[in-house]
């Protein structure tokens, strides 16, 4: 008999849901809260709001898609954390309900280790174990994968996330938010002419907050001298910022590689999107003899897919929670 599951995620500003057959992704369903644009950011209140008003029609349609009556349904899977507490308590809440009324058992899922199990959604799949890069608006981690439930973080930032760089350099720059896709688009027109200077972190982990700073302090700079120089340079400023970032990326990723002897290494999360992440992380493989993973665009941003991949895991060791299980922030 198929086993097929329903996977609700809500942890940030996007509705997802995806129904997985026998850990196969048939439908995987994602509305944007394009309403955070006009903040420059999330605003958690409103992003609450949103999934309430976007969930009912975002899990129908993910049942339609994949051709699933709710009756079919053997689990529901959810994000339980990390993220925004009011977002996940409209996602786990969703699934409490729906799971009470089907009678059938609920499997809560971590977002980060989420975004590294994405890579089993597709051919080919990493070997255990592997390193991953998780990058994300919210996180940003160097992660040694021994298991689908074995993972320990090697390195991570020690303040703003890699997509928090992108975006708030985005801000400085007035585009709107997430910046971290149009930089993308503006930098494969641009040279990397400004050298950003580049964050001093011991060992594997990160830090972007400085760069921030040093971008403010060069843009206010130049803008003393000449007014326009943002709309005259764009395309080069963002070039050269995210040349930066995922150099520094990429250089931690390598040093973990040597320092743990393992060639099997994967990038994830929204930023791992990137052109340049995706391209240098595939010439970096072909320098050092890696098998290289990058996942296609729609199982890097948040989304359903990925929850529901990780929940097959644990649902072949009928790891299931009780109705009393409460969403988390931090986990
Ligand atoms: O994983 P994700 O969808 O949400 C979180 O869990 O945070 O990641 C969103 C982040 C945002 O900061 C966004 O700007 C960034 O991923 N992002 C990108 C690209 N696409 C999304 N950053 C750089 N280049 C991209 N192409
Ligand atoms: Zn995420």
């Amino acid at each position: 008999m198929a086993v097929n599951l329903l996977a609700i995620e809500s942890s940030c500003d996007d509705t997802s849901a995806s129904v997985i057959r026998d850990g196969i992704v048939l439908s995987n369903v994602v509305a944007n809260q394009a309403v955070h644009q006009l903040y420059g950011g999330v605003v958690p209140e409103v992003a609450s709001r949103a999934h309430q008003e976007n969930i009912l029609p975002v899990v129908s349609a993910a049942l339609k898609k994949a051709n699933v009556k709710p009756e079919e349904l053997n689990a529901i899977a959810f994000t339980r954390g990390p993220g925004l507490i009011g977002s996940l308590i409209v996602g786990v809440s969703f699934a409490k309900g729906m799971a009470l009324s089907l009678g059938i058992p609920m499997i809560e899922v971590n977002h980060m280790n989420a975004h590294v199990l994405a890579h089993f959604a597709e051919d080919p799949k990493p070997a255990f174990p592997f390193l991953c890069l998780t990058v994300s608006g919210g996180h940003t981690q160097i992660v040694l994968v021994k298991a689908d439930d074995d993972m320990t973080v090697l390195g991570k930032t020690i303040d703003d996330a890699a997509g928090e760089a992108f975006d708030k350099t985005g801000k400085l720059l007035g585009l709107p938010y997430p910046a971290g896709p149009i930089i993308d688009k503006k930098a494969q027109l641009g040279e990397p002419t400004i050298v950003f200077p580049k964050p001093k972190v011991a060992g594997l982990n990160f830090s972007f907050s400085g760069l921030k700073t040093s971008i403010r302090y060069f843009l206010q700079k130049q803008r003393d001298e000449n007014l326009n120089y943002i709309e005259e340079n764009m395309n080069d400023i963002c070039r050269s910022v995210q040349d930066r970032i995922v150099s520094v990326l990429l250089e931690k990723l390598e040093t973990a590689a040597k320092q743990t002897s393992i060639n099997e290494i994967a990038i994830a999360g929204g930023v791992s999107a990137n052109s340049a992440l995706r391209s240098g992380l595939t010439d970096l493989g072909n320098k050092n003899g890696w098998n290289t993973y990058i996942p296609a665009f729609q199982y890097c941003t948040d989304n359903a897919g990925m929850i529901g991949v990780a929940a097959y895991f644990k649902y072949l060791k009928a790891d299931f929670v009780g109705h009393e299980v409460m969403p988390s922030a931090r986990i």
